[in-house]
């Protein structure tokens, strides 16, 4: 056979295998990928904020967040997004199915139960996704996420970059969202 008329079965063999992924196995990539954003996208914030302070990484952040997330996606070969309820950017708006979920670990927070690591769901478009939940664990989260006054230089500019922000007032151990790695 020649070459070229391999090609056809191959490609249908690479298609075959992403739709065959186990649970298992989507749960080892969902979690390898979601470390990785976690990883570039915390390490970024990090050394914007000691080169530039809140102002300067609020304005990387809204340049670059997106494409960072994205980059990661194309080279995990995955679709991955942040979404929350409180979202700053109108694109990390959750969907009424993540906002059940995302509301049913509010509700495990306010008892003191621990959430889950993550959690695999069938949508109802048949799609798999691994939803990973993102709580404030640093101090640092709250520079931008936390009490901010209307009126002070970051929240005017954080009003500037998003009218709609609503990703302020959150404190320690709250949910800010969830990473999803969609299947
Ligand atoms: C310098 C300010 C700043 C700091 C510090 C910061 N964030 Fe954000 N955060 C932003 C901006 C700006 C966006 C919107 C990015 C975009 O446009 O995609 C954002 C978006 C998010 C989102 C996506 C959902 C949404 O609201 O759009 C999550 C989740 C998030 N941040 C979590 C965190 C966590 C957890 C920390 C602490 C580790 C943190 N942030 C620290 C500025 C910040």
């Amino acid at each position: 056979m020649s070459r070229l008329s391999l090609f056809p079965l191959l490609l249908v063999s690479t298609l075959l295998t992403a739709e065959l992924l186990t649970s298992e196995q989507m749960v080892q990539k969902g979690s390898a990928v979601s470390a990785l954003l976690v990883q570039k996208l915390g390490g970024e914030l990090t050394t914007q904020m000691q080169s530039g302070g809140p102002i300067a990484t609020l304005h990387f952040c809204s340049q670059n967040a997106l494409a960072l997330t994205n980059q990661i996606a194309q080279e995990t070969q995955t679709s991955i997004k942040r979404v929350s309820i409180l979202n700053r950017n109108p694109v990390n708006a959750a969907t009424d199915e993540e906002k059940n979920l995302i509301l049913q670990w509010e509700a495990m927070l306010h008892k003191k139960e621990t959430l889950p690591p993550y959690e695999l769901k069938k949508l109802s478009n048949g799609q798999s996704v691994y939803y990973k939940p993102i709580v404030i664990n640093k101090e640092a989260c709250l520079k931008c996420h936390g009490a901010i006054a209307t009126d002070s230089p970051l929240g005017k500019a954080i009003k500037e970059a998003y009218p709609d922000d609503k990703a302020t007032g959150y404190k320690m151990g709250d949910l800010r969202g969830m990473i999803a790695v969609t299947f």
